[in-house]
């Protein structure tokens, strides 16, 4: 027999039960994105490796241990996107994005590629849903990220997260801070994982986010940032917290969010869920007001964040299994002899031209396994049809959550379908 062949480690399928839960979250958070006022952009999977490795930093994990990088036929070096801020900066300075409109606000959604360990809520392809403001330095700004999130989050069910944020100065003021972090773990580095040995020369502020018990306990005394921002920051992180409370979101001001990507300043935040395990952020981001500049463009402020879609779909399986209710919708046809089923195809496609969901036999099937098939597909209604139903030109149609029936003419049939589907 030949070998099956199997998809790759940390690439999934989506298959069709799960992918109603996936339409759900994009149609969502489309429809919420487009009352804020976000226009989708769609760039590339593979980028010039250059880009992401002067975008994203060559120090962070995600540039050393896990770019699926390689060369293309013509010897180019091109790397799957770890993620979507880097390509849409690349977009946004390459089409002049910024001459259109002062303020531009994107958003994306798509799969990212990471070479990581697999685990729950860990994949190597994932998919984001991103938002990106470009063109203002307002906290007003930083709050709309925070809010929009939220709102999608609440949009397809979720609640019990907390949302963490942080402000880690401007780029002078963290250079600054990093010094006095840096002392502070020389005095006090005993037990500091060998991951963070390093990271007290590369980048301390990452030891911060260590989720080693050693580590953790050597930094709960460290300094924090927030005592550190100079006046100017201060008063941005004040206004954003209080547009925040303004908008009735529940936050916790977390010195450990300094986040893994080097683009950020000032502004970070994290939603996060302990229903998820050790992966427990299903949403990041914050500002970055330096890399349209490093990319080539003219300075422009930015603030952005990405949803983590696996995790948010797991979310929103554990809230379906506390309210197990599914939705029925549409009709299924259910008929009892030859002539009825050539009738029940005519209304099949009938109802379906009309955008009602439908479905019936192809084969001749006993009424029990027809009802069956029925409940089992999520159907609303049973359109029962047999010789007394052709004899009046109707169908008893059936609500399969109540039982109830009703006697339903062949004419109204599918107006009696559309209102009851609004119901
Ligand atoms: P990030 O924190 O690296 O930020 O990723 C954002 C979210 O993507 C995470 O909170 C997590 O939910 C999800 N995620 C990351 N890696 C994986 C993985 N291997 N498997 C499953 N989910 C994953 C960014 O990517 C920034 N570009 C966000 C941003 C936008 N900052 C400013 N604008």
């Amino acid at each position: 027999m030949t070998q099956k062949i199997q998809n790759l480690t940390g690439m999934n399928d989506i298959l069709p039960t799960e992918a109603v839960l996936w339409q759900k979250l994009e149609a969502v958070s489309r429809g919420i994105l487009n009352c804020y006022g976000y226009g989708e952009i769609r760039t590339p999977l593979l980028e010039d490796t250059a880009l992401f490795s002067r975008g994203i930093g060559t120090d962070t994990q995600v540039v050393q241990k896990e770019m699926y990088t390689f060369d293309d036929r013509s010897g180019e070096s091109i790397t799957l996107r770890p993620e979507g801020t880097a390509s849409v900066v690349r977009a946004y300075v390459q089409h002049a994005l910024k001459a259109q409109e002062e303020i531009c606000k994107l958003y994306y959604l798509g799969p990212m590629f990471r070479h990581e360990r697999p685990q729950k809520g860990r994949l190597r392809q994932f998919h984001q849903i991103g938002v990106e403001i470009f063109g203002t330095d307002s906290p007003h700004a930083d709050a709309e990220i925070v809010t929009v999130t939220d709102r999608i989050a609440k949009g397809v069910g979720l609640s019990g997260y907390t949302i963490y944020v942080n402000s880690l100065g401007t780029r002078e003021e963290r250079r600054a801070y990093l010094e006095i972090l840096k002392t502070y773990f020389i005095q006090n580095q005993m037990g500091l994982c060998a991951e963070c040995q390093k990271r007290l020369e590369t980048n301390p502020l990452r030891i911060l986010d260590c989720k080693n018990e050693a580590c953790r306990k050597s930094s709960d005394q460290a300094p924090k940032i927030t005592d550190h921002l100079g006046e100017e920051s201060q008063k941005h992180f004040a206004t954003f917290q209080q547009d925040l409370k303004n908008h009735d979101i529940e936050f916790s001001v977390n010195p450990r969010i300094v986040r893994g990507l080097d683009y950020y300043e000032r502004t970070t935040f994290e939603f996060v869920s302990d229903k998820l395990g050790s992966q427990s952020a299903f949403a990041g981001g914050g500002r970055y007001n330096q890399l349209v500049e490093e990319l080539g463009g003219d300075a422009t402020s930015a603030v952005g964040l990405a949803m983590g879609c696996e995790r948010l779909i797991l979310l929103m399986q554990e809230a379906l299994s506390q309210n197990p209710n599914p939705t029925l919708s549409g009709v299924y046809f259910v008929s009892f002899d030859e002539p009825s089923q050539v009738k029940a195809r005519e209304l099949l496609q009938k109802v379906r031209d009309a955008g009602v969901r439908a479905e019936a036999a192809y084969e001749s099937k006993s009424l029990k396994s027809q009802m069956r098939r029925a409940n089992k597909l999520g159907y609303r209604y049973a359109a029962l049809l047999g010789g007394d139903e052709m004899a009046r030109q109707e169908v008893t149609l059936k609500d399969l959550s109540s039982s109830e029936q009703k006697a339903i003419s062949f004419e109204s049939l599918t107006t009696h379908l559309k209102s009851g589907e609004k119901s």
